[in-house]
């Protein structure tokens, strides 16, 4: 297990460059399948989540190479199109490799993995699009089978825009004959990453970031290079860290615009946010505004990945701060841990109220999900006295080297191992 030990009350300064996008990295990872040769990824962030995926290529015959933030995927030999439930459980996002087998192999096997954390994750949307491109797909007692089938492209129109379900129809449309259009597609920066991604293997795709995509069936290359864009939950995640704490610090290699919802309450609270090119300077005086209502929709809309985050910043704003979760239907796991730390949080329903307090008070939680676990770790910092987050792997799920970017902004935070020190009262290692 896990444990972040973190004294809290320390104002944040200083630089941080943001790591390359999880959510950008994980359907690119699948989209390597579609190479018969070598790519080449770079600002790759060293992730929990990251590695899975690594590990289901390997699985599958690809040939994986890490350098630095580097990593290099042979997938000339694939030799399997089944993936294993021991490696599906590992992440929800793996059900990406459905498209991506689909278009690589024109069949695939996996399963669903069980129990979720953010409440119902269907996949109703993903099958509907890769049977409109005619794949046959059989679901049994949590198997999925998708049978040799010649996929032929189609207008797939998803009534919600999951951006899971528009990339799986993304990557199976790579191989289908003729044109597929998506209809109301997710507009994330991750269907621009990932049509980028396509791009540089020579496919013909247009429209990612508007609600219609369109992509032609092609022969990929043998060779491809490719950068991962910059987190920008990771990047949100760090602004309201400062925002909460106080200080000021930059963000450096990250494209504002794809977080501006965030910086935007950032804003509203009482922070002064200055923006240029790929960098953005966050300062605060610790105590904000209460702002809202913050309600989480689809991109451009604010992102639900945001709001346990931005929660945590507004902890001790001035007034009551109101949030509406609309996208997952248990995205309030975190408020349990932030109360225990001080926080005045009322949950009905898909709305929460967060009356802000004068201070927050250390105390030992259990990190329920990435971002939740986030969010206790960021009120922990805000905190006065220890804290002590205890976790089963969330949170090195999303953020590379998590206590060590916070600690070189001023943080005090270690990450510890269960047995390492388990008092509240922590030795620096
Ligand atoms: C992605 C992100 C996740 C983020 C989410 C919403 C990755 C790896 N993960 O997840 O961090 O929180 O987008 O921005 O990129 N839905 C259905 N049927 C489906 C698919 C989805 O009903 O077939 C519903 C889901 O239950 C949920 C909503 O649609 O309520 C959004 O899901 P979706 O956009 O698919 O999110 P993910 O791709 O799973």
């Amino acid at each position: 297990m896990d444990i972040w030990r973190i004294r809290g009350g320390k104002r944040l300064e200083g630089e941080y460059r943001v790591q390359g996008s999880k959510n950008a990295s994980l359907p690119i990872l699948a989209a390597c399948l579609l190479c018969p040769g070598t790519v080449e990824l770079r600002r790759v962030p060293r992730l929990r989540d990251v590695d899975a995926a690594l590990e289901i290529l390997e699985h599958l015959g690809c040939r994986v190479r890490r350098e630095g933030d580097r990593v290099y995927i042979d997938a000339s030999g694939v030799s399997s199109c089944e993936i294993p439930h021991a490696l599906m459980e590992r992440m929800r996002s793996s059900v990406i490799f459905m498209g991506a087998l689909l278009s690589r192999c024109g069949e695939a096997h996996l399963s669903l993995p069980g129990g979720c954390q953010l409440g119902k994750r269907p996949i109703d949307l993903h099958l509907m699009a890769l049977r409109t491109l005619g794949a046959q797909i059989e679901e049994t007692e949590g198997e999925i089978r998708c049978r040799p089938a010649a996929l032929r492209g189609g207008t797939i129109l998803l009534p919600f825009p999951s951006v899971g379900a528009t990339e799986n129809a993304m990557l199976a449309a790579c191989a289908a004959r003729g044109e597929t259009v998506i209809r109301g597609a997710a507009r994330e920066p991750e269907i621009t990453a990932l049509q980028d991604f396509l791009c540089s293997l020579g496919a013909r795709i247009r429209g990612a970031g508007t609600d219609t995509v369109r992509v032609l069936g092609f022969t990929p290359r043998r060779r491809a290079r490719f950068v991962i864009p910059a987190d920008r939950i990771t990047a949100a995640t760090f602004a309201c860290a400062c925002a909460g704490c106080g200080g000021k610090i930059s963000l450096t290699g990250c494209d504002p615009r794809h977080f501006s919802t965030v910086l935007y309450f950032l804003n509203q609270a009482g922070c002064a946010i200055i923006q240029k090119n790929d960098r953005v300077t966050v300062s605060s005086a610790g105590r904000l505004r209460a702002v809202g209502p913050v309600i989480t929709a689809p991109y451009p809309g604010f992102p639900t990945d945001a709001q346990p985050l931005l929660m945590a910043a507004l902890l001790r704003a001035e007034g009551e701060s109101l949030f509406t979760e609309n996208i997952f239907e248990c995205r309030y796991r975190q408020v349990p841990a932030l109360r225990k730390l001080g926080g005045s949080i009322c949950v009905s329903g898909r709305e929460a109220r967060v009356r802000g307090v004068e201070r927050l008070h250390g105390a030992a939680v259990d990190a329920t999900d990435l971002r939740g676990g986030a969010s206790m770790i960021l009120a922990g910092l805000a905190a006065e006295g220890e804290t002590l987050v205890r976790d089963l792997g969330h949170v090195t799920r999303g953020y590379e080297n998590f206590d060590s970017c916070l600690r070189s902004l001023g943080a005090e935070l270690y990450l510890t191992h269960e047995g390492e020190n388990h008092g509240l009262s922590f030795q620096v290692p």
